[in-house]
């Protein structure tokens, strides 16, 4: 199976403990030191780079792009690229399975303080957590926010990212232009009608 954007390895390392060979691939380095030093991450293989870094030769029956991968994968070229070096990389029948919020789901509109405001209990104490968009490109569905953090001891974190949001009709045809055939989309992991679920485009694929 392959795991583009596998980041830490979260489910990288539980689809390889439930008895899957899996390739994990993501361009953030740091990201993937984190996953490789966990316990058993020797035994799958991690590759540093995006679907570009995917060697020649290498087959898979599964890929999965888990977590939200594709939002932040800015440009559409690159997503295409990216659908399309793993429509090469699948085998006749394989599949792809990934998530992406829905537009429609306007879950964004509660990335405030006040609506997206949580307390995580940490070892070292409480952390409060929110997110807060500052910038929303509705016409390209490009949402600009920051994620704060305040740890127990006070210290501020801040983070910032940009995120696309795509419709479910735009990822059919990007998925189509890439050679694969849409098998469902759904609004959530439970299999839900779209717009019905979560808030998330759940897709999934094969190449014919
Ligand atoms: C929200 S994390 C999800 C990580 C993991 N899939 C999970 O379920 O925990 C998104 C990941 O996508 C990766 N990413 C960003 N651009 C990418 C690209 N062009 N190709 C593959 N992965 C990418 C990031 O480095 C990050 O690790």
């Amino acid at each position: 199976m392959l795991d583009l954007g596998c980041g830490t390895g979260r489910v990288t390392l539980a689809v390889a403990l439930a008895g899957c060979k899996v390739t994990g691939v993501d361009p953030n380095g740091s990201r993937l030191e984190a996953a490789q030093a966990k316990p058993n991450a020797g035994q799958m293989e991690w590759i540093e780079g995006d679907s570009t870094a995917i060697p020649p030769g290498y087959e898979f029956d599964t890929a999965i792009m888990s977590a939200n991968v594709i939002q932040e994968i800015l440009d559409d070229a690159e997503l295409a690229r990216s659908f399309a070096d793993i429509a090469h990389h699948l085998v006749a029948g394989g599949r792809l399975a990934f998530d992406s919020r829905d537009p429609m789901g306007r879950g964004l509109e509660a990335w405030t303080k006040e609506r997206s405001h949580k307390a995580v209990q940490l070892p070292e104490g409480e952390s409060q957590q929110w997110y807060q968009t500052t910038q929303v490109d509705e016409a390209n569905g490009l949402v600009e926010f920051f994620a704060n953090e305040v740890g127990a001891d006070g210290t501020e974190n801040i983070g910032c990212g940009t995120l696309r949001f795509r419709s479910e009709e735009h990822l059919r045809s990007m998925l189509s232009q890439a050679g694969l055939v849409v098998n469902e989309v759904s609004g959530g992991f439970e299999g839900e009608p779209a717009g019905q679920g979560i808030g998330s485009l759940v897709v999934t694929a094969h190449k014919p």
